[in-house]
């Protein structure tokens, strides 16, 4: 079985755009894949509870309890390592990983990201794509590696700016488009694999 682990720290729209495809699709079936574990690292975080009402199970580890990232990052790698997963998926997890956590998941750790990377990594994307005049925007998976929001490119989804937009009205429409793209590249990227 190969098993998927889900970092989140707040909504976990992402997150549960996964579990339903997961379910939807058969997962289970077709390539021998399961979301195993749910983690976030904020003990309120919304999709917490759609991932218990799936039954799913659910970890939390708190950040603030640990002195330094290094700390944070090993109790993290602990919780996850139990599960053994083939893949583990930030989703909206809004923490910067030491490189030693990179290095330790390297070839089975994605994110997604909200803008046409390599354009606007970082945070506040919707807003600078406005800014900057930008006619397409949208959301890319990619690769994890050291530097933030800079990894191989693994799938990308585009939206059009509207003449109307705000950073709000752009976010939704591209975290609209974010719900089919992640789970579509985990499966993908799973299958081949
Ligand atoms: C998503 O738009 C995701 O791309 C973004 O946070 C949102 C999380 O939403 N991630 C980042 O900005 C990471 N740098 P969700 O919790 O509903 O999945």
């Amino acid at each position: 079985m190969k098993n998927i682990a889900i970092l989140i720290s707040g909504l976990g729209s992402n997150m549960s755009a996964v579990v339903r495809a997961a379910e939807r699709d058969a997962w289970h079936d077709r390539i021998g894949a399961r979301v195993s574990i749910v983690i976030s690292n904020k003990p309120g975080a919304a999709g917490l509870k759609f991932a218990e009402d799936n039954g799913i199970p659910t970890a939390v580890v708190p950040h603030q309890d640990f002195p330094s990232r290094e700390e944070f990052d090993s109790a993290l790698a602990q919780v996850i390592d139990a599960h053994s997963p083939a893949l583990v998926l930030l989703a909206g997890f809004m923490r910067v990983l030491t490189p030693a956590f990179v290095e330790r998941y390297q070839g089975r750790l994605l994110n997604i990201h909200p803008s046409l990377l390599p354009a606007f990594p970082g945070l506040d994307t919707h807003r600078r794509a406005i800014e900057a005049g930008c006619r397409f925007a949208g959301a890319t998976v990619h690769q994890v590696t050291a530097e933030l929001d800079h990894g191989p490119i693994v799938a990308q989804a585009i939206v059009p700016v509207l003449p109307d937009d705000s950073a709000d009205t752009l976010r939704r429409r591209v975290l609209a488009v974010e719900h089919g793209l992640y789970p579509r590249a985990v499966f993908d990227w799973l299958r081949a694999r």
